[in-house]
C-alpha cells in the first residue's frame, strides 16, 4: 500500500470507554498500546496510550465538579499530562520543569482540579510532546452544561494524522529539522476517530464535539449529511452559533457543532485538498427518528469570563520569527534555534510579560514568518479581535496565517508561570515558545 498517499478509510473507528468521574480518584496509566489505526486486515501500530488505548478514554464529568486523576506513568520516559483549555490552578496544569517536576517512568502524580468551564476539552502530554502526543499520549476531556442542550447524540471526534511505514508503523524522525523548519511532521494517513453509538437515524440532532489532536497539522473540516451550526470553538460557547461552512481547525483547537441528519446514509466527514476531498470517518445512518420536531439550533449558556478593562489595557506585541525561507534563519541569527518569538528561541528565564493579577492586555501577534502558526495560551482563555476592533471568539489557540497579524485581548487573572507556544508541536520543539507570569 502507498502511504504516501493518503488512505480512504471506511471503517468507523473503534473507539475508547467512558469514564464518568464520580467522587472516586480516576486512575489514568499511560503505557505502551497497539492501535488499531490503519483500517482492518491492516497491521496494528506500536503506539503509547492511556489505559490501553489511544485516544485515552474519553474523561467526562460536569461543570463545577471535581477531576481527581492519579497519573501513573509506564512508558520508558518521563512525561506529564496537561489539560488543554482547562482554566484551573497554576500547579496542575501538567507543564515539567514549570509547574511540576517530570513523573519519571514509574512515577505517579495526582491531579485535582475542579472544572471550571463547561464544554470540550483534552489531555495530552507535556513532555517532548512533538513525539509522546505523535505516539498518541492524549484524549477527549468532557464537562457537561448543568442543563446540557437537547440532542439524541452526544459524540467525540478526534482527528488526527500518523506518519506511518509501509509495514504499519510509526515513522520515526520525531525531531527532523526539515519537518520542524516547515510545516511540522505532517502525517500520510489521516482520520476522524468517531465514539462508538447505536446507530444515528435520519432526523436525530448530533452534538458532534470536533478536536483537532494532530500535532501538526491544520484540518478544514467540511461535513455532509447534516445541517447545523457551530455553537462553541475552545471549548467556548458562541453567543451567535456560526454556520458550517469554512470550518478551520488548527492543532489543538476545538469546534462544538449541533446539528440535524439529513441523510438517509451516512454523515462524512472530509478534509477538503487539492485534489480531491479526503474521507476522514463516516457515521451510518440507519432508520428515522420520527419523533423529533425541527426547532433552532440552540445557543449554549456562556462559561464566566472576566469583562476586559480596555482603557486600561497594555499593549503588547510577539512577533513570530524564523523558519524556512526567513530572514532570520538566511542571516543565521536563530541561536541554535528554528523558530523564535520576539527575537526569543526556547524558553528563557525571564517571561514575555509579568501581569498584575486581573490586568488586560492587548496583544498584537505579529506572523512574520512563510508559515501558519496556531498560538496556545496556558490556564486562560483570550478574545480574538476582529477588523472592526469587535470582541470576537474566546478561545485558548488561535491560528495565525503567514504575514497576518491578530490582536487578541486577555485578562490575566489566573495566577502562576504560564506557557505562550505554538501549538504546532515541532515548532514549538524548535523554539517557538515563551512564557508569562501572573502575580
Ligand atoms: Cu495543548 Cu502547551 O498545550
Ligand atoms: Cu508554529
Amino acid at each position: 500500500m502507498n502511504r504516501r498517499d493518503f488512505l480512504i478509510t471506511t471503517s468507523a473507528a473503534a473507539f475508547v470507554p467512558r469514564i464518568a468521574l464520580a467522587s472516586a480518584p480516576v486512575e489514568l496509566i499511560a503505557q505502551p498500546v497497539n492501535a488499531q489505526i490503519l483500517p482492518n486486515g491492516e497491521p496494528a501500530t506500536p503506539m503509547l496510550g492511556f489505559n490501553g488505548s489511544t485516544p485515552g478514554p474519553v474523561l467526562r464529568a460536569r461543570q463545577d465538579d471535581v477531576f481527581d486523576i492519579r497519573f501513573l506513568n509506564q512508558i520508558d520516559e518521563g512525561s506529564a499530562v496537561h489539560w488543554h483549555g482547562l482554566r484551573i490552578s497554576n500547579a496542575m496544569d501538567g507543564v515539567p520543569g514549570m509547574t511540576q517536576d517530570v513523573v519519571e517512568k514509574g512515577g505517579e502524580f495526582e491531579y485535582r482540579f475542579r472544572a471550571p468551564d463547561a464544554g470540550t476539552f483534552w489531555y495530552h502530554s507535556h513532555n517532548r510532546s512533538w513525539e509522546q502526543v505523535a505516539r498518541g499520549l492524549y484524549g477527549p476531556l468532557i464537562v457537561e452544561e448543568p442543563t446540557p442542550p437537547d440532542v439524541d447524540h452526544d459524540l467525540v471526534v478526534m482527528i488526527d494524522d500518523w506518519r506511518m511505514t509501509e509495514s504499519g508503523a510509526l515513522a520515526d524522525g520525531f525531531e527532523n529539522m526539515h519537518d520542524q523548519a516547515h510545516q511540522g511532521r505532517l502525517g500520510n494517513f489521516a482520520r476522524a476517530l468517531v465514539e462508538p453509538n447505536a446507530s444515528i437515524r435520519l432526523g436525530d440532532r448530533l452534538r458532534l464535539r470536533l478536536i483537532n489532536v494532530a500535532t501538526d497539522r491544520i484540518f478544514p473540516v467540511e461535513l455532509e449529511g447534516i445541517e447545523g451550526k457551530v455553537v462553541a470553538l475552545d471549548g467556548m460557547p458562541l453567543v451567535n452559533p456560526q454556520e458550517l461552512s469554512g470550518l478551520v481547525l488548527a492543532p489543538a483547537q476545538r469546534a462544538d457543532i449541533i446539528v440535524d441528519v439529513v441523510s438517509t446514509n451516512s454523515v462524512s466527514i472530509f478534509f477538503p485538498t487539492r485534489e480531491a476531498p479526503y474521507l476522514l470517518g463516516e457515521i451510518k445512518v440507519e432508520g428515522k427518528n420520527s419523533t423529533r420536531q425541527p426547532t433552532d439550533i440552540p445557543t449554549l449558556p456562556p462559561n464566566k469570563a472576566a469583562r476586559p478593562d480596555m482603557g486600561n489595557a497594555v499593549s503588547l506585541t510577539l512577533t513570530m520569527e524564523g523558519g524556512a525561507m526567513s530572514r532570520r534563519m538566511m542571516q543565521g541569527r536563530m541561536g541554535g534555534g528554528i523558530w523564535a518569538l520576539n527575537g526569543q528561541s526556547g524558553l528563557k528565564d525571564t517571561p514575555f510579560h509579568s501581569f498584575e493579577n486581573g490586568q488586560t492586555a492587548r496583544i498584537r501577534l505579529v506572523n512574520d514568518t512563510r508559515f501558519a502558526h496556531g498560538i496556545h495560551l496556558h490556564g486562560h482563555h483570550f478574545f480574538e479581535v476582529g477588523s472592526d476592533d469587535s470582541l470576537g471568539a474566546f478561545r485558548d489557540t488561535t491560528l495565525v496565517e503567514p504575514g497576518e497579524a491578530r490582536d487578541i485581548v486577555c485578562v490575566f487573572d489566573n495566577p502562576g508561570k504560564w506557557l505562550l507556544h505554538c501549538h504546532m508541536l515541532g515548532h514549538q520543539a524548535a523554539g517557538m515558545k515563551t512564557w508569562v507570569e501572573v502575580v
